[in-house]
């Protein structure tokens, strides 16, 4: 007969939860949800290994455990601090903790540009809301900031090395995800960059998974960059029979009208890639991800039904009416988007 485990019982901002033994606090809080979830910028839960990296997911153990009541002395990273029973952690309700998660803020944007209003990832950087939430208003880093050239990983994707926070999600989905691991971080300090070695380029058919995990602009789809705001598209939910066994087919299509602008993964409320109905993650093959951009391509299930805080929800419409379109008829019958395509002309989407 299977042994039988007792649960933990877990006390996160005055909310007792009882949970099996090897859930960490952050899995913990994010059963309770709501505020008292701590951020995450380097953990995902797809990903093995992932965590411990950036420190955002700071709390305190006020009590260790019910064996062994004594605080823990430092904050410490929930993503990777299993619950003990009888364990309270503090988040929102610690005084210690917002001062911490400032600190590695301001830590993370001593080398992250401050580029939003042009970047491809606002709105749904996980950085951009930290930054709103825990960030300072000014700046105290008075050096120049580490810069990095632009570099093409494949035909698809950017690299902006600039805008990097070394979480290594794209290293470990890299490495799960493709036959033969071709990128990783080089260097330490500040020096440490996301590489390809020797700029092999990344061609496997899975690779376009990196752009959906990085939690900034850092790895960005080259078939969207500049095209749109993601608070201007309308995330659509969409499915369509892959022949690539370890694809699961199932989109979001991110639309302006009926035009596809961009296809993704489906995410959760923590920015993860959601499972899909065999439990397993929905990861998406590059053939859907970059070269499925017809609406004909794909059998539409209807509006993407998770919600995030941020700024995505704008283009979440239903039933809308379409106003009658009145310019090709003042210009002739010509579209007006056949009139100048800004990419012939601008050199800011150039290397
Ligand atoms: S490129 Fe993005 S996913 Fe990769 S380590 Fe940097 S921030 Fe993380
Ligand atoms: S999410 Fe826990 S250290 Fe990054």
């Amino acid at each position: 007969m299977a042994e039988q485990t007792t649960n933990f019982k877990v006390t996160i901002d005055n909310i007792t939860i009882e949970v099996a033994p090897g859930t960490s606090i952050l899995e913990a809080a994010r059963m309770i949800g709501g505020d008292i979830t701590p951020p995450a910028m380097c953990f995902y839960t797809p990903l093995e290994g992932s965590g411990g990296k950036c420190r955002t997911c700071l709390v305190e153990v006020s009590k260790g455990s019910e064996k062994d009541p004594r605080p823990m002395p430092k904050l410490v990273a929930s993503c990777r601090t299993g619950v003990m029973d009888g364990m309270e952690v503090k988040n929102i309700t610690s005084e210690k903790v917002p001062d911490a998660r400032a600190g590695v803020v301001e830590m993370l944007l001593a080398n992250h540009p401050l580029d939003c209003p042009i970047c491809d990832q606002a709105g749904e950087c996980h950085l951009q809301d930290l930054g709103y939430e825990h960030g300072k208003e000014g700046t105290r880093y008075e050096f120049k900031r580490r810069t990095f050239e632009r570099l093409d990983l494949g035909p698809y994707i950017q690299l902006h090395m600039n805008r990097c926070i070394l979480c290594y999600r794209c290293v470990f989905a890299a490495n799960q995800l493709s036959d033969k691991r071709e990128h990783g971080v080089l260097d330490r300090g500040d020096h440490a960059q996301i590489s390809t070695f020797i700029q092999n380029n990344l061609d496997n058919d899975m690779i376009g998974n990196v752009i959906d995990v990085c939690p900034v602009g850092a790895l960005t789809d080259k078939t969207f960059r500049f095209k749109n705001r993601v608070w201007f598209t309308n995330p659509i939910d969409a499915h369509r029979n892959c022949d690539n066994p370890k694809c699961c087919g199932e989109v979001t299509l991110w639309n302006r009208g009926e035009d596809v602008l961009r296809v993704t993964a489906r995410k959760n409320q923590w920015g993860e890639v959601m499972n899909t109905k065999n439990g397993k993650p929905g990861w998406i093959c590059n053939t859907c991800r970059f070269d499925k951009k017809s609406m004909k391509d794909w059998t539409i299930e209807g509006p993407m039904k998770v919600s995030r805080h941020s700024v995505i929800n704008q283009g979440h419409y239903q039933n809308t009416v379409k106003p009658h379109e009145t310019i090709s008829k003042v210009l002739d019958g010509r579209q007006p988007k056949l009139l100048m395509n800004i990419h012939d002309i601008s050199g800011v989407n150039k290397k």
